[in-house]
């Protein structure tokens, strides 16, 4: 799927056009995002714009290192100007899933710290139904991970734990596993969130639900916008 690629890269244009001189971004993680830091990093060279950026994963401050990109955290900025983010899957809803990169609990912290939450994705990543051939992240805290193992088969999820590219457990930037979560379709997302908040040890999903304010998708041809229904 070709297509994929020059419409991820058109979607991250468009929404780094969003950005305004001197803001502070928040800026998630994934092949998407990085066409919106090489975009960032160009701007900063070509027309001398200033921004610096809270990224939520260590591959993402490699990028924006790479690309001459100030970065910054929340200990200097509890507010962020605006995030800019992949996503697995999109509904009608802006509901995302999240975290097939193992980032899903920073990503979700910067993207509440952030005044504005704008996701980007190729049409793939447009669902009428989330969990629909998706599996669903959940990050984990090591020692729970039989304990919360078990608990989600009793409420009827098929867990599998990520995996490294060397095949050893995939550890995150916080030092925890991912389990991703096969639970079909997801009828009641907030409901599942919920239940699995509530399990000790579950340190959080990649359920982004009510967070999007505007997701950017590149199509075939083009770009459609979606905005969050007030
Ligand atoms: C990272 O943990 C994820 O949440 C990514 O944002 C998501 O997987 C989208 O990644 P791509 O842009 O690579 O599809």
């Amino acid at each position: 799927m070709a297509w994929r690629e020059s419409a991820k890269e058109r979607a991250a244009v468009e929404a780094v056009k969003l950005v305004k001189d001197g803001f502070v971004l928040g800026i998630g993680a994934g092949s998407t995002v990085a066409y919106a830091l090489r975009e960032i990093g160009r701007k900063i060279k070509e027309e001398y714009f200033h921004v610096s950026v809270v990224s939520a994963s260590s591959q993402t401050s490699k990028l924006a290192r790479e690309y001459g990109i100030p970065l910054t955290s929340l200990d200097e900025h509890l507010q962020l100007d605006l995030d800019i983010d992949g996503a697995d899957q999109i509904d009608e809803k802006l509901n995302l899933i999240k975290g097939m990169g193992g980032a899903l609990t920073r990503e979700k912290i910067v993207a509440s710290a952030s005044k504005t939450f704008v996701v980007i994705g190729d049409e793939s990543k447009l669902t009428d139904a989330l969990g629909k051939n998706q599996p669903l992240p959940v990050e984990v805290l090591p020692f729970a991970l039989p304990f919360v193992t078990s608990k989600i088969r009793k409420i009827g999820g098929q867990p599998v734990l990520k995996k490294s590219s060397l095949g050893s457990p995939f550890i995150t930037d916080n030092g925890n596993y991912v389990l991703n979560v096969d639970f079909g379709v997801i009828k009641n997302p907030l409901r599942l969130d919920r239940k699995l908040k509530s399990l000790p040890g579950v340190v959080e999903t990649g359920l982004f639900l009510g967070m999007a304010d505007v997701a950017i998708v590149g199509t075939k041809t083009g770009i459609k916008v979606i905005r969050k229904k007030q």
